[in-house]
């Protein structure tokens, strides 16, 4: 049956909500047939398949081209395209067109849109237009720039207060769910029993209502090394490597083609 976000809201307090990200045809089938919940088209394609070194030079054209190729896959889980860098502090016109071509043109049926309070307004404005909108703050990637560097959020009791009052002002914006990244492990719990939205957590403990993981990670077919809260689940990259060569070996001993 398709998950929609009524599901997600109603599986918070049932079980876990299993989310991944892929950016393509072939993964996002796989994903679900093991019977993932939601697929995120994450704007993580920039530095875990495209070869740029964070999630800031992607693209509007770039998360739309990915998410059409997962839509494709015509599968149960839901399918959520990232908003990405800059795009979100546009004026509301620009927002709710890029938000209309994700969702008619490359088949999204919803969008995550990083940052907290100071983006609720258009966040409501959005909902109330009828775009499905999945928070996403603690860690908000698209800042590396600002930052400097990526690390823990709500660690100080100021920056934890800060994200608290996040989660509610996105909660009353109408997010039907938030994403928690490398949010400090008690504070995610405490997000987690506030809002009545579910939390989706990557790095952020054991207590969310769901997790996430970047596909590449999961997979073991990450090009660096892996964030430390990431677990590989399979080899994929080790098993590829073994299929060039097995393939080289074979052409170049005239064993392939037979
Ligand atoms: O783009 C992405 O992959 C993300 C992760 C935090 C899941 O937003």
């Amino acid at each position: 049956m398709k998950t929609t976000t009524l599901t997600l809201k109603k599986l918070k307090g049932q079980r876990p909500i299993v989310a991944v990200t892929a950016y393509d045809v072939i993964t996002a089938r796989y994903a679900a047939e093991a019977g993932v919940d939601v697929i995120l088209v994450g704007d993580s394609v920039g530095d875990n398949l495209l070869g740029f070194d964070s999630t800031v030079p992607v693209t509007l054209d770039m998360i739309a081209h990915h998410t059409a190729a997962v839509a494709r896959a015509h599968t149960d889980a839901l399918v959520a395209a990232d908003v990405p860098f800059g795009e979100a502090h546009f004026d509301f016109e620009r927002v709710l067109a890029s938000c209309q071509r994700l969702m008619q043109q490359a088949g999204a049926e919803a969008v995550k849109i990083e940052g907290g309070a100071r983006i609720a307004p258009l966040i409501a404005r959005l909902t109330a237009a009828g775009v499905p909108v999945w928070g996403h703050i603690g860690l908000e990637p698209q800042q590396v720039r600002v930052l400097g560097r990526y690390r823990k959020f709500g660690v100080e009791a100021a920056e934890a207060e800060r994200l608290l009052a996040d989660a509610l002002a996105l909660e009353k914006a109408g997010c039907f769910a938030l994403l928690l990244e490398m949010t400090e492990a008690n504070l995610a719990r405490t997000i987690t029993e506030t809002v009545k939205i579910p939390t989706v957590g990557i790095g952020s403990g054991a207590d969310c209502d769901g997790q996430i993981l970047v596909c590449t990670d999961l997979l073991g077919l990450a090009p660096g090394a892996m964030p430390s809260f990431a677990h590989a689940f399979a080899s994929v990259g080790e098993e590829t490597k073994k299929g060039f060569a097995a393939y080289t070996m074979a052409v170049r001993e005239r064993k392939f083609p037979k």
